[in-house]
């Protein structure tokens, strides 16, 4: 379930960027609170579920991992 946590989180990162990058850019900043939610839940977050089963695998194995992924 780790690899799945940190496959999402990348995906998550690479769209926060995007966000972040098209906000400063064009100086267009309304879309603030989706780049900070998409790079703090979507990459944050994952990336950190994805570690913390990674070094427990018996949660990571249990069927309420694949209930919260
Ligand atoms: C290429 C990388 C990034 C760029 C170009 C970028 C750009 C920006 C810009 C232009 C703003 C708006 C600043 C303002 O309102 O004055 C912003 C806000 C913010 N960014 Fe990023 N960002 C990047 C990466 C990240 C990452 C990796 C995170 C978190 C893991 C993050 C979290 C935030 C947060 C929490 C805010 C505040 C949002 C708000 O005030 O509504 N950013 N970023």
């Amino acid at each position: 379930m780790g690899v799945r946590f940190i496959k999402a989180a990348v995906v998550y990162f690479l769209i926060g960027l995007g966000v972040g990058i098209y906000m400063s850019s064009s100086q267009d900043l309304r879309f603030g609170s989706l780049h900070a939610h998409i790079n703090l839940v979507g990459w944050v977050s994952m990336a950190l579920f994805g570690v913390i089963y990674h070094f427990f695998p018996k949660a990571s194995n249990h069927k309420l991992a694949t209930i919260h992924f």
